[in-house]
């Protein structure tokens, strides 16, 4: 029986109400994938307001790796509940908030002393990632990348290359921030090839110190191991080796954004073992905690303890229920081998994704690691136009059919994959097949119009 149900036309009548009320009363600027209102929500599937059931590849933007209402998350909060909601660690701290970070130094790589610290978002989390790095360099400058999404913070907004919707009218932005490109083969800032470019554009920072930012200025380098929002491009190996090598030989710290890659997406629990890096700091958020609001900031000792006291924290910081779920999350990914479950749903879809690129030229590229996987449209092959219509006319259908999906990237026309990695393999392989008939309905109405793109 298929998990996907649909009794009403997406979306339904109480979704549309519920829009109508959130138009009058919500601030425009929160924007929404889909107009479907959530009812509730188990593993992979959602389940609407009007009764519609879907099947979820979003995951509430990556957060919920271990599923919808994991059970030992949903075990772990009741507890905590019954215990005490809020004390505020810097006023009565607690022990689950240094099981936790005691958890994070043990899976974060690298084989040094650790140190992490709680707080409530990505994009703090980054912000501290920041604080940390200027506070132990003594420099004030962070190098950043096109097409890297850090957050929407004054700080994360600024290392944040998307102008639109995310910067814009935001200005002024904050000082001594600088954009180099990243490895984006697909679209190479350069107009190499790989692997004949030689990962030109890391070898390139070394430039860049002599021409936009001195070395001895610059605190870390701040880099999605996977970009994100960016669209989900997965550089070869070398680009971090040699970044982090070059970081290394200036005394620059190296600081891995995992708030997306993290958690087991890609088939290790961060992105950073597959790349075999070891980052100084490492950010992670989202899937850390399965949908409770939480982040960290993960680093060598030494660098972690260059702030003073009272220099980090907040008041929700480390929240109990958040940490009681976090741990319960990670248990889950570790007994349940989800980020080896993530490796073998990639290649799933990869199969997929590769004969779908054969019969469309809609598909310009499939990429990505582990779970972490996208499709990028152009309306042609040889321009690499972006076809950002395209790939809304594909999510409409896709979710007008049951299935719920993310688009991602600068120009807005890739489709990504954040399912959760407790999906089972039917479920999976019902999901794909909504994807493939949006596809073929988009990109065979493309090919009517320009067959000679075929
Ligand atoms: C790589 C990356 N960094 C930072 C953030 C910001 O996280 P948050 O939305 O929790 O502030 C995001 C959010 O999508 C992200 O993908």
């Amino acid at each position: 029986m298929s998990t996907i149900q649909l009794r009403t036309s997406i979306p339904g009548p109480k979704s549309q109400e519920l829009m109508r009320r959130r138009q009058t009363a919500v601030a425009r600027g929160v924007s929404h994938a889909t107009p479907i209102f959530a009812a509730r929500a188990e593993g992979a599937i959602l389940e609407d307001v009007d009764g519609n059931r879907f099947l979820d590849f979003a995951g509430g933007i990556g957060v919920v790796n271990a599923g919808h209402r994991a059970p030992r998350v949903v075990a772990a909060i009741r507890e905590q509940l019954d215990a005490f909601i809020h004390t505020c660690f810097s006023v009565a701290p607690y022990e689950k908030y240094i099981a936790l970070a005691e958890k994070l130094n043990s899976l974060v790589p690298g084989a040094f002393a650790k140190k992490s610290v709680l707080v409530n978002s990505g994009a703090e989390a980054i912000e501290n990632a920041v604080k940390i790095a200027r506070a132990y360099t003594r420099r004030p400058a962070i190098i950043c990348f096109e097409d890297a999404f850090h957050g929407r913070t004054m700080l994360t907004m600024s290392l944040t290359s998307k102008t639109h919707p995310y910067k814009a009218g935001f200005e002024p932005f904050a000082t001594d921030v600088y954009r180099i490109p990243y490895a984006y083969c697909y679209r190479c800032s350069y107009s190499l090839q790989y692997p004949s470019c030689n990962v030109f554009c890391a070898q390139h920072l070394e430039d860049t110190f002599k021409r936009v930012v001195a070395s001895e200025a610059v605190a870390a380098v701040v880099v999605e191991p996977v970009l994100g929002e960016g669209g989900f491009v997965a550089p070869p190996r070398e680009f971090f080796a040699i970044l982090q090598e070059t970081c290394k030989r200036h005394g620059i710290l190296f600081i891995a954004d995992e708030v997306q890659s993290g958690f087991g997406r890609t088939g290790a629990m961060f992105a950073s073992e597959r790349y075999g890096i070891t980052p100084d700091i490492l950010v992670s958020a989202k899937s850390i905690a399965a949908g409770m609001p939480l982040a960290a900031v993960t680093g060598r000792a030494e660098v972690m303890d260059a702030p003073a006291l009272g220099g980090l924290g907040g008041t929700y910081g480390g929240n109990p229920l958040a940490c009681a779920a976090a741990l319960a999350a990670i248990e889950t990914l570790e007994r349940e081998n989800l980020p080896q479950r993530a490796e073998k749903l990639g290649q799933r879809f990869d199969a997929r994704a590769r004969d779908w690129k054969k019969r469309w030229p809609l598909i310009g590229d499939v990429r990505g690691l582990g779970a972490m996987r996208a499709l990028e449209l152009v309306r042609s092959r040889d321009t690499r136009e972006p076809a950002k219509e395209e790939a809304e006319q594909v999510l409409r259908h896709c979710r007008e059919h049951g299935l719920i999906l993310l688009s991602a990237g600068s120009y807005g026309n890739v489709l990504r994959l954040l399912v959760p990695l407790v999906i089972t393999e039917d479920q999976f392989d019902e999901g794909l097949d909504v994807l493939e008939s949006s596809l073929a309905t988009v990109a065979e109405s493309q090919m009517e119009a320009a067959p000679r793109q075929a």
